[in-house]
């Protein structure tokens, strides 16, 4: 098979990558938008407008870094969902063009699947990351935990009630007045703070299952906060408060993560990805537990757990040898529209044989 080409535009960073079939990469881009800045979050309609102005320039510089022709490409992928619609619309339409234009077949691939196989790229984790393994998605936009069995095999075991985690940080980034994304600026201002005076619930722990909920936990923030006038916030106490929201954070979530481990006991590794994932009190934990069941833990590099298209090319060369192993003709996904919701449990239909 020659040269996957790969698009990501699933929320606010447009991404694109060029995979050879051994998921060697051979060029990686993303732009990563700027215009949400002002908004302290994601403006769906700023995010299609920026993927469709950003998406042609960036492919044709991706096929340059990568020194390929378009017609060298063996296939083209997208996310086409689950995600913001109209990112997905023109990720997918994009694509779509190249692959009719270049009569090469078009993958579809759902982004969330593609979270879940990264940690296979090879020389990503030492020995490699067979199946079964237990994979945490702690981001902006996700938070769940997945049982990833086999390609097109995912069992979801839980997930958030409410906020995702990322989404809690950014938020009370912006409770402490600190810009956005918050993940990063709260856990530097956390590096400083003593978050013994500023104790927070931990909802949800020690709760049957592994579902997820931060909405208290915001809340209870917003109650510490809430003394302070506006503009008269301590830096001492915003430190303290950080620090106390991260551990509270790190502690629902290694809680959340052991539960998923005990319901799945067969796992062989722990793998943890999405930006939240980038928290360095969150990857002690989680290797603090790890190391407690005598499994291993990975992270993919945080450009690699963050959004980003070569995971979606990968993501693609797994379907596309999946189906070759299975004796089923390599996937044309033309007729398959992008959608908002993609649950995970159906991606086991692409590998159904048709029936005689
Ligand atoms: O995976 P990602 O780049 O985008 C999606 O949401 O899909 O994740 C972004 C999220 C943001 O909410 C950001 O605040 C959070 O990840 N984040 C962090 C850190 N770095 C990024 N949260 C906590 N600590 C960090 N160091
Ligand atoms: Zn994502």
């Amino acid at each position: 098979m020659a040269p996957i080409l790969a698009i990501e535009s699933s929320c606010d960073d447009t991404a694109c990558a060029i995979l050879s079939p051994d998921g060697t990469i051979l060029a990686e881009t993303v732009l990563s938008q700027a215009g949400h800045v002002p908004f302290g979050g994601v403006v769906p309609e700023i995010a299609a407008r920026a993927h469709l102005a950003a998406l042609p320039a960036l492919v044709r510089h991706t096929l340059d870094v990568a020194a390929l022709p378009a017609g060298a490409l063996g296939a083209i992928a997208a996310s086409t969902g689950p995600g913001l619609i109209g990112g997905l619309i023109v990720g997918a339409g994009m694509a779509k063009g190249l692959a009719v234009a270049l009569g090469r077949p078009f993958v579809a691939v759902n982004h969330i699947e593609a979270h879940a196989l990264t940690a296979r790229l090879p020389g990503l984790v030492p020995g490699g990351a067979s199946f079964p393994y237990l994979l945490l998605l702690v981001s902006g936009g996700h938070c769940q935990c997945i049982a990833v069995e086999g390609v097109g095999r995912y069992r979801k075991l839980g997930g958030t009630i409410d906020d995702a985690a990322g989404e809690a940080f950014d938020k009370v980034a912006k409770m402490l007045g600190l810009g956005w994304p918050g993940g990063p600026a709260v856990e530097a201002l956390a590096r400083e703070g003593d978050p013994a005076p500023w104790p927070l619930p931990r909802p949800l722990r020690g709760r049957p299952g592994c579902d997820f909920s931060f909405s208290g936990l915001k809340t209870a923030v917003a109650q510490k906060l809430a003394p302070f006038a506006d503009g008269a916030l301590p830096r001492d106490a915003a430190a303290g408060i950080a620090a106390s929201f991260q551990d509270a954070v790190a502690d629902i979530v290694a809680d959340r993560v052991a539960h998923a481990l005990d319901m799945m006991p067969q796992a062989t590794l722990l793998v943890a990805a999405g930006g939240v994932a980038a928290n360095t009190a969150l990857r002690t934990r989680l290797t603090t537990l790890a190391t407690s069941r005598a499994l291993p833990f990975a992270a993919p590099p945080l450009r690699l757990c963050t959004d980003n298209a070569v995971m979606v090319g990968w993501a693609a060369i797994e379907t596309l040898r999946e189906r070759r192993r299975l004796g089923l003709p390599p996937t044309d996904d033309l007729d398959l529209l992008p959608r908002p919701r993609w649950p995970l449990e159906q991606m086991a239909e692409r590998f159904a044989h048709p029936a005689p």
